[in-house]
């Protein structure tokens, strides 16, 4: 056993880009912006070292996220950890330079549907766009990372040709973008394509310049996740609870919670460097404040057994 999984071709450390403040709570009912604070603060103390926590976005297209300037004022911000937020356009990117935030990211999507109903604009307006905002982040030293979302599937377009997500891939990082996280926005991925568009997208890019972002519609997103293991990405996002969505996206889930990334690497002895226990105890949190459970099957187990 120990010596197939030296054997194996799975990495022995993964970075885990938490996005559950963002992706989570843009797709939930509002709560509180202290709630948000709390929530957080408590991640930062799970050993998470990336943490996406808002967004400067329309706060009539997002209201979730329209308070983001006072997130990013209020948490207790640990010096190994890094603050986050998307920013769509110059306006975005000078609020989260306003607000501190350590890095910032773009998106754009595979497919024209999405991006139409997304950010009002065509994939190759998006990058136009990306121009003066990356130009800017790079006078602050800030580095950009790029959503490109759709890769498996287009809830508006159908199926996405992995060569397109290969070659936008290569293009948000030519143009300064340091990582490219690919997003299954609408989580209909399965291993075989989410394979096949690793493939073509790692005959341009190497393995330390993608992250994988699956949202778990379909209950697919660990398998897929594995298999993106074993293709050599090891930066992987996920949403603690399991919470939120796109609200671009109708009927997509959360992403795959990071307490359930956390138990599966444990379990093939890869480390995070994050406490299980600490993730579980701020899903609970959230959730509280969500009147809801999280959907992570993880946070539940561990519940059940500790009242046990
Ligand atoms: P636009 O619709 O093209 O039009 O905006 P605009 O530029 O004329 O602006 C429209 C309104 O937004 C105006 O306000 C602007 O002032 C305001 P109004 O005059 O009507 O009162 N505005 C802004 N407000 C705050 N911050 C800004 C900003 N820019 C303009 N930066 C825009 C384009 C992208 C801003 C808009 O369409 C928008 O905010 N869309 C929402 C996008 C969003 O947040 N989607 C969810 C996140 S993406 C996601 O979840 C996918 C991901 O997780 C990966 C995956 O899963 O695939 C990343
Ligand atoms: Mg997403």
């Amino acid at each position: 056993m120990h010596a197939s999984l030296a054997n194996s071709s799975l990495p022995s450390q993964v970075s885990i880009v938490e996005v559950g403040p963002r992706d989570g709570l843009q797709n939930e009912a509002a709560v509180s912006t202290q709630s948000k604070i709390e929530f957080i603060d408590r991640l930062s103390l799970s050993g998470l070292n990336h943490i996406e926590c808002g967004a400067f976005v329309s706060a009539e297209r997002v209201p979730q996220m329209a308070d983001s300037t006072q997130v990013f004022a209020a948490i207790q911000r640990r010096s190994d950890v890094c603050y986050s937020a998307l920013t769509p356009n110059l306006r975005g990117l000078e609020a989260a330079i306003d607000a501190g935030a350590n890095r910032v990211a773009v998106f754009t999507s595979v497919s024209e549907g999405f991006n139409q109903r997304n950010i009002h604009c065509s994939v190759a307006e998006s990058l136009k766009r990306f121009e003066a905002l990356l130009a800017l982040a790079s006078k602050h030293h800030i580095p950009v990372r790029g959503y490109l979302s759709c890769v498996v599937d287009c809830p508006y377009d159908g199926a996405t040709h992995p060569q397109k997500v290969a070659s936008l891939a290569h293009t948000m990082a030519q143009m300064g973008c340091d990582q490219i996280s690919l997003g299954d926005t609408v989580g209909t991925g399965t291993p075989v394509r989410i394979a096949r568009m690793l493939d073509a997208t790692l005959n341009h890019l190497p393995a330390h310049k993608l992250a994988a972002h699956f949202h778990d519609t379909y209950g697919q997103a660990l398998a897929n996740l594995y298999q993106a293991l074993q293709m050599g990405i090891h930066v992987i996002d996920s949403s603690t609870g399991g919470l939120g969505g796109c609200p671009y996206a109708k009927g997509a889930a959360g992403n795959v919670a990071t307490e359930d990334v956390l138990y599966l690497c444990q379990g093939l002895g890869i480390e995070t460097g994050v406490d299980i226990h600490k993730v579980v105890d701020a899903a609970w949190y959230i959730c509280g404040r969500l009147h809801k459970s999280p959907t992570s099957k993880v946070s539940n187990a561990l519940k059940n057994s500790a009242s046990d």
